[in-house]
């Protein structure tokens, strides 16, 4: 049966840790000069209806560094942001390619062409989620600090696509979750619920920092939401990491974010270019634990 990559979930914690030994090992293989194209003659399309610099560059040079060829396919390009059907185009896409990656901010809409494709289909961020950032991350902690099993994770800011993913990756992985938002911006009802377990909310960030392993933040304005930029801002005052905040971390706390990244707003400059921040491992891995994740699917 086809696997998929659009909820992080998909995939069992065997799979997923699978995925991210593998990709330190292909990270030190390329870094070392040695070739593999075990994905010679394969090709990914690649839809987006949504800008990307990570995203983009990470799969088009790791289906090239794997021997195979990428199809960036912006939607206002094809058919389908003409109103083609999801579903013709699933049918269509997947016959000719060996696997196809969806940044659509529809969550649903990557699910319904799933259900049409014959073949694997990845979920390179969607308003719901965002599982290839999160393999990314939890690759990056590895390295840096070994397992992430029992640590505290601090989220400070918006109840987002990354924030929710990380809730799911949160049960699997089985690490404490504190997340930290102003009132009206937390992660949706149906996440709560269901990640309960590992999850606790708060509304003051430094209480959730405290004597976390890793602090985290994303954008306040997400994709999409450019029309609340300013009500936005306003709302997440005092929720800027900054030195103040880590402060209230461990002392051997890293800093995550998944890029872009705005300094001076959501993040101090003195956080994300100091020594506690792993953001560029984190930018970088997205290459590794990609090439990693096309090799589990596209082989299996
Ligand atoms: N983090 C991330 O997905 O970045 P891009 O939007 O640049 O792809
Ligand atoms: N939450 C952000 C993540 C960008 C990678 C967005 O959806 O725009």
């Amino acid at each position: 049966m086809t696997k998929n990559f659009i909820n992080f979930d998909d995939l069992s914690h065997k799979e997923l840790q699978g995925i991210i030994d593998r990709a330190i090992t292909l990270k030190k293989e390329h870094k070392s000069g040695k070739i593999n194209d075990s994905l010679n003659n394969k090709t990914l399309a690649m839809i987006f209806d949504k800008s990307s610099t990570r995203t983009r560059v990470s799969f088009e040079a790791g289906m090239t560094q794997l021997g195979g060829q990428s199809l960036f396919l912006s939607e206002k390009d094809i058919q389908l942001g003409r109103g083609e059907p999801i579903t013709d185009s699933a049918i269509v896409i997947s016959s000719m390619v060996d696997a196809v990656m969806l940044r659509l901010s529809s969550h649903e809409d990557i699910v319904e062409f799933s259900k049409h494709s014959s073949k694997p289909v990845i979920n390179a961020l969607s308003d719901e989620s965002h599982p290839c950032q999160i393999l990314a991350d939890l690759m990056t902690y590895q390295e840096e600090k070994g397992s992430i099993q029992g640590k505290k994770i601090a989220w400070v800011g918006d109840g987002c696509n990354v924030c929710q993913t990380y809730m799911q990756a949160a049960s699997i992985f089985d690490f404490e979750l504190s997340i930290a938002t102003p009132v009206g911006y937390e992660p949706s009802d149906l996440f709560i619920q269901k990640y309960q377990k590992n999850v606790t909310l708060f509304n003051n960030p430094m209480d959730a920092c405290r004597e976390a392993d890793i602090v985290v933040t994303d954008v306040w304005t997400s994709m999409g939401q450019e029309s609340e930029k300013k009500q936005r801002e306003t709302a997440f005052s005092g929720f800027q990491v900054n030195q103040l905040m880590m402060n209230h971390a461990k002392n051997d706390a890293v800093f995550m974010h998944c890029l872009p990244a705005y300094r001076g707003v959501e993040v101090s400059s003195e956080v994300i270019d100091g020594s506690q921040s792993v953001v560029w491992s984190e930018a970088e891995n997205r290459l590794h634990v990609q090439k990693s994740l096309l090799l589990y699917l596209i082989e299996a």
